[in-house]
C-alpha cells in the first residue's frame, strides 16, 4: 500500500500547482474567480481512481462534476438534482456525461447483495437493475464480467434517469441543446467507451426504445 502523505503535503502541492499555473498563464485565477461557464456536466463516480477533469483533459472552469458512490441519479436525490438544475437552467451546460467505470464496489456490492448498513439503501436502485437483467447477467462466465456488465446497465439507467427529470424534459421542450451521453471508464487503461447513443432530446429518448439495453445495439 502506497504511503499516505501529510496533510500539510496537500497544501504544499497546492501551492506548488497555483504558482505553475499562475507562471504559464499569468490572471487565470483572476479571470476564472468572475464567472464559471463549463460545457459540460459530469456525473461520475466518487472512486478516487476515477478523476473527472483529469480523465478528460479539461481545466478548472471547464467541468461542472457531481460524484457519489455508483455514479447515481434517483429522483429523491435533492443534492443530485440540484446540481442538474443549475447545471441546466443557470450554467445552461451542453452536454452531460454519465460516466460509470468498470471494477466499481458499490455495483459489486450490489451484486452480491452484501450487507453494508446505510449504503444498501443508496445502492438499492442497482440492485433494482440487477434484478431487471438477472438472466443476461447469470449468462456471464465469471463475476467479474457479471459486475462489468451491471456497470453499464447502471449508467444505461442512471442516463434514462436524467432524461426523465423534469429539468432535462423541460429543456428539450424549450429548444434548449442539451446532449446526455453514456460512458464507462476502464480503471486498467484509462480509457473511456461510450456507451449508447447520444440523447440529444425528446425524441432521440423516445427512439432509444429496448435496442439501448443490447449489447449488440451498441
Ligand atoms: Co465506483
Amino acid at each position: 500500500m502506497t504511503k499516505v502523505p501529510g496533510i500539510d503535503q496537500l497544501l504544499t502541492n497546492n501551492r506548488a500547482w497555483a504558482a505553475e499555473v499562475e507562471r504559464t498563464r499569468p490572471g487565470f485565477f483572476a479571470h476564472l474567480a468572475e464567472q464559471q461557464s463549463p460545457g459540460y456536466l459530469w456525473i461520475g463516480c466518487a472512486d478516487s481512481r476515477v478523476p473527472a477533469n483529469e480523465i478528460v483533459g479539461m481545466e478548472p472552469g471547464e467541468l461542472f462534476v457531481h460524484r457519489n458512490v455508483a455514479n447515481l441519479v434517483n429522483h429523491a436525490d435533492l443534492n443530485a438534482l440540484s446540481v442538474l438544475q443549475f447545471a441546466v437552467d443557470v450554467i445552461k451546460v451542453k452536454h452531460i456525461i454519465v460516466c460509470g467505470h468498470y471494477g466499481c464496489s458499490g455495483v459489486r456490492a450490489a451484486l452480491r447483495d452484501t450487507r453494508l448498513g446505510v449504503a444498501e439503501h443508496w445502492i438499492r436502485p442497482v440492485r433494482d437493475v440487477c434484478e431487471a437483467h438477472r438472466h443476461e447477467l447469470d449468462m456471464l462466465p465469471t463475476e467479474a464480467a457479471r459486475v462489468d456488465r451491471l456497470c453499464e446497465l447502471n449508467v444505461m439507467q442512471q442516463v434514462r434517469n436524467v432524461c426523465r427529470t423534469p429539468i432535462v424534459q423541460d429543456a428539450w421542450r424549450r429548444g434548449q441543446k442539451l446532449a446526455i451521453h453514456s460512458w464507462v471508464y476502464g480503471l486498467g487503461d484509462g480509457l473511456v467507451r461510450p456507451l449508447g447513443p447520444t440523447v440529444a432530446g425528446l425524441k432521440s429518448f423516445d427512439e432509444l426504445g429496448a435496442s439501448y439495453l443490447m449489447r449488440g445495439a451498441f
